[in-house]
């Protein structure tokens, strides 16, 4: 099977446990790390709604809770098909800091698609260049 595939796989794994009563909307991450490893995370909201946090953010931090700093390959991500969709800003910056190379995989009713943060956030905060 293909990293991609993989990826996507664990993600849906990790989608199948997001807690999400409250936007009814599940998301699943999966991160693989440029040395080979791979960490999940799925969305887990609250009733004090603000308090929500995000699927990437929650793998990317798993991932360094577990590992240290890491350096993100690629990341995939899995949301309800009917919308599908790519990282909120908020996980953009996130991934920017540890992954400014990563491939982004992610579904669109279904299909797979990929992008990169240059395109997901062009002349980021990180970016001096
Ligand atoms: N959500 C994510 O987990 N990742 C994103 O990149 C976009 C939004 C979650 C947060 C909330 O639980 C639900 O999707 C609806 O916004």
């Amino acid at each position: 099977m293909s990293i991609k595939h993989s990826l996507l796989e664990q993600a849906e794994t990790a989608f199948s446990h997001a807690y999400a009563p409250y936007s009814n909307f599940r998301v699943g991450a999966a991160v693989l790390t440029r040395d080979g490893h791979v960490y999940t995370g799925c969305n887990v909201e609250n009733i004090s709604y603000g308090l929500t946090s995000c699927a990437e953010r929650n793998a990317i931090f798993s991932a360094i809770s577990q590992r240290g700093k890491i350096d993100i390959e690629a990341i995939a991500v899995v949301t309800e098909s009917s919308v599908g969709g790519t990282p909120c800003g908020a996980c953009r910056q996130v991934i920017s800091e540890f992954g400014p190379k990563a491939i982004i995989y992610y579904k669109v009713h279904g299909e797979t698609r990929e992008t990169s943060m240059d395109q997901l956030l062009p002349a980021a905060f990180n970016d001096l260049g």
